[in-house]
């Protein structure tokens, strides 16, 4: 059962909640990214052109519960919600006691952490959250996988439920890259460590064609396999379960590129002298920190010929002006691919701004966590929330 759609829904003259993910990165009270206040536009367009009372709930960082810390505040959010919007969007303080005056058609509720009961998706929170609508709207895809009070709890006490525009669009756009993928299905899953994305790796082991990893990840998959990798970054107690995963895949003959070329350094620095070297023939006291030109070559040739391409991590320290030429072939041959492709996470997001291929990739995700735990399968208990209240139409 799917959720139901807020398009599906009637908003006009109802009070409308809707969680977004505003959960942006700031610096000296400067946000310096405002994609997901961008994502988040769409939907509340919508809510305030159907002629809804719209209040806005969303995060800001993990403030201790209960602590209203002014750093964790959401005015610098609300401030650029308004600007976004050319609308007024006052930021609401005291909006769970709902002795708010006058606010207009318009506000931010401010930071939902501040409240008791948030993270431990507390009943009594939960309902006087859904008091204050008759329609609540989970558009906040990259919290579904929090059960809180305000992406679940609400959502079960709300006269009605539903998705917002945003959360219906990264669950098609997921859905149909992972369940009914045009093939060969590639996956490109770089970062540090293979502990944060093993349960990734091995869900996504069962459903590719090609499995593609890089940077620490890949480390620890050429150690298992017997390469001496130096000081590269690498998890020992992992070989096991790496070497286990590889023989599955080679079983299923799926395919598991490793780099046969590397580009090592002694020291983790932008001015590091960088050299392409053999995977065979990494020194004691270097360190691996991006596939070599061969490899990345490689891997652009699979990912033209791919149907679709699910993409979650660099593939080296793109960070530094050495390391970054993997990682860039990659993102660009994923732009170039036919193939429709998805892509999420903090870093693989630097990534595709770093490289100017935002527009050449099919979906961006706006998900860290919840990107991660929808690639493992896991059930996102806001959006089952949202199927159960679908189902009790029924
Ligand atoms: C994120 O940044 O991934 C989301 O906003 C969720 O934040 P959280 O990990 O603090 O719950």
């Amino acid at each position: 059962m799917q959720p139901l759609k807020m398009t599906e829904v009637a908003l006009s003259g109802k009070r409308v909640l809707i969680r977004e993910d505003l959960n942006v990165p700031l610096k000296d009270g400067v946000i310096t990214s405002d994609t997901r206040i961008r994502a988040a536009i769409p939907t509340l367009r919508l809510a305030l052109d159907a002629g809804a009372k719209v209040l806005i709930m969303a995060h800001l960082g993990r403030p201790e519960e209960g602590v209203e810390a002014a750093r964790f505040s959401l005015a610098p959010v609300a401030k650029r919600l308004a600007e976004l919007l050319e609308f007024p969007v006052p930021l609401l303080t005291n909006w769970i006691e709902g002795d708010n005056g006058d606010w207009g058609d318009m506000a931010l509720c401010e930071n939902v952490r501040f409240l008791k009961g948030e993270k431990a998706n507390g009943e009594a929170l939960s309902q006087r959250m859904a008091a204050l609508c008759d329609v609540y709207i989970m558009d906040a895809f990259g919290c579904s996988h929090r059960a809180h009070a305000s992406t679940h709890g609400v959502a079960r006490f709300a006269p009605q439920a539903c998705a917002g525009l945003l959360l219906s669009d990264e669950l098609e756009a997921l859905h149909r890259a992972l369940d009914e993928p045009a093939r060969p299905l590639i996956a490109v899953v770089g970062g540090a460590k293979v502990s944060s994305k093993l349960e990734g790796l091995s869900a996504l082991s069962s459903v590719v064609d090609g499995l593609v990893v890089g940077g620490g990840i890949a480390n620890t998959f050429l150690a298992a396999k017997g390469y001496a990798v130096g000081r590269s970054l690498m998890e020992i107690d992992l070989l096991k379960a790496a070497s286990t995963l590889m023989e599955k895949l080679e079983r299923e003959e799926r395919s598991f590129p490793l780099p046969e070329d590397v580009v090592v350094a002694k020291e983790f620095s932008a001015e590091a002298n960088a050299q392409i070297k053999a995977v065979d023939e990494v020194a004691v006291d270097e360190m691996i920190l991006d596939i070599g030109p061969a490899s990345a070559k490689h891997l652009a040739d699979l990912l033209a010929e791919a149907g679709t391409i699910v993409w979650n991590g660099p593939v080296g320290a793109f960070e530094l002006a050495p390391f970054a030429s993997g990682s860039k072939t990659i993102a660009q041959a994923i732009a170039k691919s036919p193939a429709f492709s998805v892509a999420g996470g903090g870093d693989t997001l630097a990534a595709i701004e770093k490289f100017g291929v935002t527009d050449d990739i099919s979906y961006i995700s706006t998900g860290g966590g919840a990107f991660l735990e929808f690639l493992e399968g896991k059930e996102l208990p806001a959006v089952s929330m949202l199927e159960q209240r679908a189902q009790e139409l029924k």
